[in-house]
Parts: C-alpha cells; structure tokens; sequence
C-alpha cells in the first residue's frame, strides 16, 4: 500500500529531516514509528499525505508516486487519507457535530449521507451524546476522539495519527489506542507516530525506529 524507496528530506537544503528512508506497510498493516524527538517522525507522515515533498527518492501510496504528483491532483488522494494530530485540530466554534460533517461537506457529499455517516461515526466512536456540545466543553479524551471521527468518516484507505496520545494522560491513551485497533481491524492501514515506544511495543509487531540520525535503525 505504501513504499517508501529511499526516501531523505531536508528543510532549506540543509536541516536534515529524514535521510535514506526505505520501507514498506501493507494494506491492513498497524505500523508505528517511534524514535526520540526531532528524528523525524512527523516529516514522514508530511510526506505520507504531501504536506511535503521529499529531497531525493519516492513515495508510492497504491501504485501513484506521490512524491511528483501535481498539487492539483494532491486534494482527490487526501479523500483517501485520514489525518489525526496530537493537538487535535479542532474548530472550537463549530459543535462535535458539525466538525466531524465538515470532512464530508468538502468532497462533495450529500446533506443526507452526511447525516447518516456522522451519526454513525459518533457512535461508533461513543460521542453521539456530545453531539451538539462545542470542543472546548470535552475532554481531552473526548476531542480526541471527535478528531478521530472526523478522521474516518469519509472511510480512508489509510489513518495517519502523529503522536495521537501526545496531551493525554496514560488510562485516556490506552482508550485511544484501543479505538485505533478497533478501527484498524475493519480494514483501515494505520500508521501512528510516537516517541512513546512503550506504547508501541504494546498496540503492535510493527515497528520502524528513526534514530537521532534520522535514519531507520534496529528496534
Ligand atoms: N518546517 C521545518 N523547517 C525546518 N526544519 C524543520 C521543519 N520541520 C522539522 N524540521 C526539523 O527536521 C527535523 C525532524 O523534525 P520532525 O520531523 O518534526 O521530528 P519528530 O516528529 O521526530 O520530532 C528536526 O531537526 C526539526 O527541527
Ligand atoms: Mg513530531
């Protein structure tokens, strides 16, 4: 699903980002990249949804090689991409319902399976009571949730998370984490980014370590 061929980024030419990068994540897979702060975990999910493009090497997400397609064509491949930060980007003036709608309104969809996919999706995730609350009213736990839910509503191919459970306390990590496998196991890839090896020795078999170097070591 993605493959990953010797991948390196740097920032202004110069800040080394990611160097050498080569890897690949079947469809289906739970993958987690761990490595200590500034290793680059967060430039490799950039490049996974081309909020950035690499120096030198490719990208290839289900066959197309992201790292030369026309910024024109990059909105139709995030259709496919769901994305979820550890600050939960939120719209605080909007309600838990009306962010979560917000992902479908832009591809296009109509009023009636809007409301059938959010609905379904809030409770999936067991929000559906929160519904008409504002963000800043939630937990932390409950934001991040709704962040998830606007995630996947659309049905994404691949869930990317950067350090998902980053401002969560250790109990309200382990739901999230929980929520991923659910998620993960009605067919979604995933791939999560945390600094948290614990944690990723825990949720998955799937490791791929970025050392200081920035580059992928042994785990
Ligand atoms: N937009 C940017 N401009 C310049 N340097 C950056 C930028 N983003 C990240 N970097 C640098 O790239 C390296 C990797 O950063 P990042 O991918 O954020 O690592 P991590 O997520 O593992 O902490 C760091 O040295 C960081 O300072
Ligand atoms: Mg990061």
């Amino acid at each position: 699903m993605i493959h990953i061929h010797q991948a390196s980024k740097y920032y202004n030419n110069a800040i080394p980002a990611l160097v050498d990068i080569s890897f690949k994540i079947n469809k289906g897979d739970f993958v987690f990249i761990t490595g200590p702060s500034g290793a680059g975990k967060t430039t490799l999910l950039r490049l996974m949804f081309c909020a950035e493009r690499p120096s030198s090497g490719e990208i290839i997400l289900n066959g197309v090689n992201i790292s030369r397609i026309k910024p024109s064509a990059i909105p139709a491949l995030r259709r496919s991409i769901g994305v979820v930060f550890q600050d939960f980007k939120l719209i605080d003036s909007r309600t838990v319902y009306e962010n979560v709608a917000f992902a479908l309104e832009i591809t296009g969809a109509g009023a009636k399976t809007i409301k059938k996919k959010v609905w379904q999706t809030l409770k999936w995730v067991g929000l559906l009571q929160k519904k008409d609350s504002l963000p800043p009213c939630l937990s932390g736990g409950e934001q991040q949730r709704v962040a998830i839910a606007r995630a996947i509503v659309n049905n994404p191919l691949l869930l990317l998370a950067d350090e998902p459970t980053g401002n969560l306390d250790p109990q309200l990590s382990l739901d999230i984490m929980r929520l991923f496998k659910a998620i993960n196991a009605r067919g979604t890839t995933i791939v999560v980014a945390t600094h948290n090896r614990g944690m990723a020795e825990q949720f998955s078999d799937k490791i791929i370590c970025l050392s200081r170097r920035h580059s992928i070591e042994p785990c």
